[in-house]
This record gives C-alpha cells, sequence and structure tokens, in this order.
C-alpha cells in the first residue's frame, strides 16, 4: 500500500498533469494562456514548466482525485483542498489562479504556487507547509538546473518565478529561485552540494537589494564565492529580458556581475551624500570594516586601492585604519 507521502506526491502529480491540460487545451483555460502569451511566455517554456490553470470553480479539483480515489482528509493534509466553515465542505486552494508546479530536488511535484490573473491580492498563493514541502528546503527549478549548475559552476539566484522562467527563456539554464522567502542555510547546504559559486539577480528594487546584502553575507560566510548581477532602471529580470531582451541579459546583466564586494561599496552609498565630510567619514568606515572582513589580501589590497584613489586618499593612511578596524571587530 502507498504511504501518506507517496498518496500526497502522486496527488501532486495528476493535478499538475490536470491543471496543465486545462491551461492548454481547454476552452476555459483560454483567458489564462493569454495571460501568459502576453507575459512573452511561449507554449515551449509553459510545456518545460509544466504550467497549468486551476478553474475558477468551487471544487473541480478535488471532484477530479475523489474519482481517482483520494479521500479529503489527505487531499487537506497536502494543502490541495481547504476545509470551509461549515463542516464538511471543501474548495480548492487555487481557484482561477495561473498554476506553476514546485518540485522536489528529486523532481517530484510537492506544492503549487498560484498567480492571479493581472492585479489582485494575493499576487501569488503558494501551498502552505506539508509533511512533503517545506519552504526553508525547496529552491524553484533546482531539479532542472541541476545538471547545467554542475558544467558551469555556477548557479544564478533569482528573487521570483517569473524571473527565473525568462532567464531560462534567455538561455541561462542553471537558475533557480527561493519562494519568495529569505534564502535560509538549508538553502545554502542544498547549493553547496553543486557548486560554491553564486550570481545573485534579485529585482532592483530596495527590497531586492536589502535580500541581496542578506543573502550575499550568508552565502560568503558559508564559503561561496559571491556575484550580483546589476539590473538596470529599477526594473526585475523578467521585465529587463522583455524590454532588452536575451542577449543584453545574458552578457551585460549576468555576464557583467561583479564581486559582491564591489556590490556593497555601491550600496553603502545609498542615502548618503559623499560631498558631505560626515557621510564620506561614515562610508569610508564602513567600506573599511568590509574589507577588514575579507580573508584574501589580494582582495583588501583591490579595495583599498579603489577607495584611495576615489577619495584622494594615501593608501597607507587606509591601510592602518582598516588594520585597526580589523583588530576591533575580529
Ligand atoms: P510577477 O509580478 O508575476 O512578475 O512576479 P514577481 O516575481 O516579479 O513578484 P515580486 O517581485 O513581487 O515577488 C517576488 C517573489 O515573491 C514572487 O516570485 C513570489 O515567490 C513571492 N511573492 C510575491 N508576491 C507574493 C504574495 O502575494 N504572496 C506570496 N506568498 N508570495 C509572494
Ligand atoms: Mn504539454
Ligand atoms: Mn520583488
Ligand atoms: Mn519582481
Ligand atoms: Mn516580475
Amino acid at each position: 500500500l502507498p504511504t501518506e507521502t507517496e498518496k500526497m506526491m502522486r496527488a501532486h502529480e495528476l493535478l499538475r498533469q490536470f491543471y496543465h491540460h486545462i491551461l492548454v487545451n481547454t476552452n476555459k483555460g483560454q483567458e489564462a494562456l493569454e495571460y501568459l502569451q502576453q507575459r512573452n511566455f511561449t507554449r515551449e517554456i509553459i510545456d518545460y514548466f509544466q504550467i497549468g490553470y486551476c478553474l475558477d470553480e468551487w471544487d473541480t479539483s478535488l471532484k477530479f482525485l475523489k474519482a481517482k480515489g483520494f479521500d479529503e482528509d489527505i487531499l487537506e493534509k497536502a494543502g490541495l483542498i481547504i476545509r470551509g466553515e461549515k463542516n464538511n465542505t471543501y474548495f480548492d486552494r487555487f481557484r482561477g489562479r495561473i498554476i506553476f508546479p514546485i518540485s522536489d530536488y528529486k523532481g517530484n511535484t510537492v506544492a503549487f504556487s498560484g498567480r492571479v490573473l493581472g492585479n489582485g491580492q494575493p499576487k501569488y498563493l503558494n501551498s502552505p507547509e506539508t509533511p512533503i514541502f517545506q519552504k526553508s528546503q525547496t529552491l524553484f527549478n533546482f531539479h532542472n538546473a541541476r545538471v547545467a549548475i554542475r558544467k558551469k559552476q555556477s548557479v544564478v539566484l533569482f528573487e521570483g518565478f517569473a524571473d527565473c522562467i525568462a532567464a531560462f527563456s534567455a538561455g541561462i539554464e542553471n537558475g533557480i529561485g527561493t519562494m519568495g522567502t529569505a534564502l535560509t542555510e538549508e538553502h545554502i547546504h542544498l547549493i553547496k552540494r553543486n557548486t560554491d559559486q553564486v550570481i545573485l539577480c534579485f529585482d532592483a528594487d530596495m527590497a531586492g537589494q536589502n535580500a541581496t546584502l542578506k543573502a550575499g553575507e550568508m552565502l560568503s560566510n558559508a564559503g561561496c564565492v559571491v556575484r550580483v548581477a546589476i539590473i538596470p532602471d529599477g526594473k526585475d529580470p523578467d521585465e529587463y529580458i522583455i524590454k532588452n531582451g536575451a542577449e543584453l541579459f545574458k552578457n551585460v546583466v549576468i555576464g557583467g556581475s561583479i564581486p559582491f564586494m564591489s556590490f556593497k561599496m555601491r550600496f553603502f552609498r545609498i542615502g548618503k551624500n559623499l560631498d558631505n565630510e560626515g557621510d564620506r567619514l561614515a562610508y569610508i568606515e564602513k567600506v573599511l570594516e568590509e574589507i577588514s572582513k575579507l580573508d584574501n589580501a589580494v582582495e583588501r589590497d583591490i579595495y583599498l586601492r579603489q577607495l584611495a584613489e576615489e577619495f584622494s586618499l594615501s593608501l597607507d593612511a587606509l591601510k592602518q585604519q582598516q588594520r585597526k578596524i580589523f583588530y576591533s571587530i575580529r
């Protein structure tokens, strides 16, 4: 007899196929398909990521799975249906949403993320935590990207599914995404089993930049070599690709990624007026503190020289101050 885990995974697999079928083959999926096409999702991409649509009806998914022998208890536990106010009424969780299947690292579908068509709240609705799905251990597209990650010996980390999928269409096959949550130590462990070179490609807005700083620190502390891809004009990768095309994204944004330390030197300027002496001193002190965290003497030298040049300071004075900071924080 199948275990509970096996049943939950089987239910996800059947629903993934059902949702995909509704999207690509039925009239009721037409509006969702048009929404995706208008966002540049090709039929090839829709098939590759097995994107689907859950009908905007009360319990179509439940009826479909009941007919296949599943009962409400297990489907509720798997996060696929929700129990209503009145006892023993259940309804589909993802009603009226575009469905992005989420796999575990072995490739089993273990969750879904559902996006509203257009504007609506919440924009994305994820499966809850279940016995087969923990957000802190799940990375979108990780199973598919793994061969490319190993081959290239690098991984590109995105903030959203749409970005990861758009980047894949643009030829970036080693891209993965978090579930819209912060990067965890478990995620880093999964990544490090395959590569220690990580390119962060989050949204250009403040939330994305703050998340870049956090994720970059965690990855660096775990021994990864971190670079940051900068998206100009406050966009996210998906919007950038639509506006500027695949080649510029690959060659300029990803190809032109900068070391994490260079990112930090840009980041700590935000909100500071470097013509102001107080701001300038605070900035230099902050950068020296960051330089002190670098283990590699050559790298420290490179950034000290950059700082000396930019602010017309003597390299000796900067080195002296940096050493002082090093001994005070270690
Ligand atoms: P699109 O608008 O479809 O392009 O999505 P996006 O990836 O650009 O969304 P955004 O930058 O706003 O958010 C990044 C990621 O955070 C998304 O991919 C989701 O994983 C997650 N996220 C965004 N909005 C929500 C939400 O309302 N609920 C939940 N649970 N997650 C969200
Ligand atoms: Mn198909
Ligand atoms: Mn964002
Ligand atoms: Mn975004
Ligand atoms: Mn987006």
